[in-house]
């Protein structure tokens, strides 16, 4: 008999097929029973009536349990009330293994916290299920955009020697007879890969000791940075609004279903259509004084500041030209205003904020020898970062895409937790 997934299923209508999978529920009605099956591509209503089904099979009913694992064997039938159109009128049931205890996770409310101590199980019910489609269409979506439009996938390591951002978030680790950091950004090793390449990027997880409990703050999380030679500012903030155009336009394009579970309000994704507005520090400054107490000029932005800006806008907005004493030390300084560093954010709408952080890199030796040592960093790790200013240096950008807050916002999840399969904070090492 032809195996089948439940995602196969109108290519398979009329014939006899088998599935496998779990049980998701079971439902009588009058004398026959329904089999809600899924099985990983999708779920099923599976009819159980007396004469179609063999003996066995149809006394199973009071014996199954959420998860118990089955195989089914049936005829495909099309039905449009029923769950994804389709339903299966079932001749055998065989259960593989029954669950040894009752299922941690019944289709009634749980806490945030108890299901997320049960992540690893967690990953099989519908809005999670949902979520981990979008994040890998995003994955994919991120891959494809790169990948044409020439850039070549040049992976930074994950053992480093150096900070790229703030020294206060790096997790330190023994390192033979030294001490290394878990890298928290692949930045540098771009910088290298497009003085080589011309465009080059990196997609792994970077690290972050954040000490915030926050929504939008991971220990681990998933970035990639693409890392242009010859392309300034405007350059870079052209990249960084094609690819989010380009995210979005492939989750609408796939992910219809998935929205759907989540009750996406998709218009809002509709509205996400170049060109995004671009403001300066300034202008946001100006609109931050006006729209909420206690905020200072100079400043770095904080979430609220964010949520206040990104909630003011239908698409996503990038911020450019930063007071430099907010931003690391690779950051170019504008030509014209000095104590202005070329860096640009780009918030998500709906109050989502920064899923976007990156700018123009100081190009010239000198200016960035002053830098490392006004940030108070070791000159000595960063000998070969210098060695690329020295060895045809050119004008050159790059930014880094947060994945987990690019997909919270697109599946509007409140916290980003959700959107990694095995989140890591500050109180979660398992599972
Ligand atoms: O703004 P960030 O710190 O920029 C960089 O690391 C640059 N070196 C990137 C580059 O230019 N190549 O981080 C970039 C993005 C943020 O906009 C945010 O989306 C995400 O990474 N991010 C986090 N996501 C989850 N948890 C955290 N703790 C995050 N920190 C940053
Ligand atoms: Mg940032």
């Amino acid at each position: 008999m032809n195996v089948v997934t439940v995602s196969e299923l109108a290519q398979h209508v009329g014939q006899d097929v088998e599935l496998k999978g779990w049980v998701y529920n079971t439902r009588s009605v009058g004398k026959i029973w329904f089999l809600i099956l899924r099985d990983g591509t999708g779920i099923l209503q599976c009819v159980v009536v007396k004469d179609e089904t063999d003996d066995d099979s149809f006394t199973l009913e009071q014996d199954l349990n959420q998860e118990d694992s089955v195989t089914v064997t049936g005829t495909v039938r099309e039905e449009p009330r029923a769950l994804g159109g389709f339903e299966l009128g079932v001749c055998t049931i065989n259960v593989v293994s029954h669950v040894a205890d009752e299922y941690p996770i019944s289709h009634k409310d749980h806490g945030t916290d108890f299901l997320m101590s049960n992540r690893h199980l967690w990953l099989r019910s519908k809005r999670q299920h949902a979520i981990m489609r979008v994040r890998h269409q995003t994955i994919k979506a991120i891959r494809d955009f790169f990948d044409n439009n020439g850039f070549t996938l040049i992976d930074s390591p994950i053992f480093t020697g150096n900070a790229v951002e703030n020294t206060t978030t790096l997790f330190e680790l023994d390192y033979f007879e030294r001490q290394a950091y878990l890298t928290q950004s692949g930045q540098l090793y771009q910088e290298a890969g497009a003085m080589a390449f011309g465009k080059s990027y990196c997609f792994g997880p970077t690290f972050r000791a954040e000490k915030s409990k926050t929504r939008r703050h991971l220990t681990e999380f998933w970035m990639v940075e693409p890392e242009m030679a010859y392309c300034d500012l405007d350059g870079n903030m052209d990249w960084a609004e094609k690819l989010v155009v380009y995210i979005i336009d492939a989750v609408l394009n796939n992910c219809q279903n998935e929205l759907k579970v989540l009750e996406r309000d998709i218009t809002k994704l509709e509205a996400v259509v170049p060109p995004f507005p671009r403001i300066t520090y300034d202008e946001a400054a100006k609109i931050l004084k006006e729209h909420r107490d206690g905020f200072e000029y100079g400043k770095d932005l904080g979430g609220t500041d964010e949520t206040v800006l990104s909630d003011r806008f239908e698409k996503p907005v990038m911020i450019h030209r930063w007071p430099a004493d907010i931003k690391a030390f690779y950051m170019k300084r504008d030509e014209d205003e000095p104590e202005l560093a070329l860096g640009v954010d780009m918030l998500a709408p709906e109050g989502y904020g920064e899923i976007v952080g990156g700018g123009q890199r100081e190009d010239d030796l000198e200016e960035l020898v002053k830098r490392i040592r006004y940030h108070d960093l070791p000159l000595k790790p960063f000998q070969w970062y210098l060695d690329l200013r020295k060895y045809g240096s050119v004008p050159h950008s790059g930014f880094g895409l947060g994945l987990e807050r690019t997909v919270g916002w697109i599946c509007g999840t409140k916290h980003i937790r959700e959107t990694i399969p095995f989140p890591r904070t500050m109180t979660r090492l398992e599972p």
